[in-house]
């Protein structure tokens, strides 16, 4: 059988470009995001005693279906190229392996998926509140507990806290049926614990994990437990907004989170002054302008140095550097590979030093044929 030419076998291939590559990234609804369901029952605020304290009566959603296997998986693709890793692990004495920040130009699928406006509006129907993502920093932190190398330690105690930002939405990643552990426990105001439940791969849950005080119910057990978590404020520039940014700092980029923490506060700063400035427009108004002034400059000034607080207060963690662990892993493992397949190359296959012996004794050499030839790929 005449072999095909080169030309020939590639002939009915797809073609993929660097513009098809791209393409992968897109977000498709009809593929990567789960089918509607039922809009989640909640566990609300007065059911843990919280009473009134929050931007929403909820507390906790159930677990919600979010994303399918493939968009799952596209966004675990993405979240472990060793380009997101080898910039965006942190880790500190709170948090032992975390992957964050790459949304402003390293993951864009992971980005689209957690912008699409169909993903936006269960979560604020889950969330009971309109609610915008704080700012792209905070898109997609993932927590990685992995039975690999890159987690050299282990979340044996659980870390009690409140979150950064007002309210969290929480995305499985990994199977989770078999796991230990990793529940989220809330502690109500009576000092009992809520175990709210494990959402399943590709569901989610949101937690006004801002108001609550919370934790990951713990293990000492080697498992993956892969969990991403992008973090909202309220839509509304008039409600309160707690937003802290020491308990993230040993986990950033410091200077890209406060250009991104500035400018979100600062566009806040200017959507209430525009409230205030219709307000002060509107002829219906007959109150005192001189108070609603005073009123104003206090409250955005206390505004204001929260902003400025939370970028020079000292924090509790201490930045650990899991990166460079990683990164000499990786280098390790890249040198073990290449090495492996350099002394693959200079092995002679059995067939090779058959015809060398054969040249060796002076013999014609065997003729060769494609079958006689392991794992050779034919086209055609
Ligand atoms: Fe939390």
């Amino acid at each position: 059988m005449d072999e095909p030419a080169d030309s020939a076998i590639y002939e009915n291939c797809p073609v993929v470009s660097e513009e098809s590559i791209a393409s992968l990234a897109i977000f498709d609804p009809d593929v990567h995001l789960a089918p509607c369901a039922e809009p989640p029952s909640c566990i609300d605020m007065d059911e843990l005693g919280l009473g009134s304290v929050g931007i929403s009566k909820v507390a906790v959603s159930k677990p919600f279906p979010l994303f399918t296997l493939e968009g799952v998986r596209r966004i675990r693709e993405e979240l472990f190229k060793h380009e997101t890793l080898a910039n965006h692990i942190f880790s500190d004495t709170l948090n032992p392996s975390t992957v964050r920040g790459m949304c402003l130009d390293r993951t864009s699928f992971i980005k689209e998926a957690w912008t699409h406006p169909e993903v936006k509006r269960r979560i604020n129907e889950a969330a009971g509140v309109e609610l915008d993502i704080i700012f792209d920093y905070e898109i997609g932190h993932t927590y990685v507990g992995s039975k690999e190398e890159i987690q050299p330690t282990l979340m044996v105690s659980p870390n009690w806290h409140k979150d950064s930002y007002p309210f969290v939405c929480i995305l499985m990643l990994c199977e989770s049926s078999h796991l230990e552990g990793g529940r989220t426990v809330i502690e109500k105001s009576d000092g009992s614990q809520f175990f709210a439940d494990l959402p399943p791969i590709g569901h989610a849950m949101v937690l006004q994990g801002g108001y609550i005080l919370h934790a990951v119910s713990p293990t000492d057990k080697m498992q993956e437990r892969i969990s991403m978590v992008t973090s909202y404020r309220p839509s509304d520039p008039l409600k309160e907004d707690i937003s802290v940014l020491r308990t993230v700092r040993t986990m950033s980029d410091v200077r890209e989170l406060h250009r991104q923490w500035c400018q979100y506060r600062l566009k806040v700063l200017a959507r209430r002054a525009e409230v205030l400035a219709a307000k002060l427009d509107d002829p219906a108004f007959d109150g005192r302008i001189e108070d609603e002034m005073a009123k104003f400059m206090i409250d955005q000034g206390e505004y204001m140095a929260h902003t400025w607080g939370e970028m020079i207060r000292p924090v509790a963690s201490v930045k650990t550097n899991l990166r460079e662990t990683y990164l000499a892993w990786k280098a390790k493992d890249m040198e073990a590979e290449e090495s492996a397949s350099s002394s693959e190359d200079e092995l002679e296959s059995p067939i090779d030093a058959r015809i060398s012996a054969q040249v060796a004794e002076g013999q014609k050499p065997e003729e060769v044929t494609v079958e006689a030839v392991p794992n050779i790929a034919v086209f055609g």
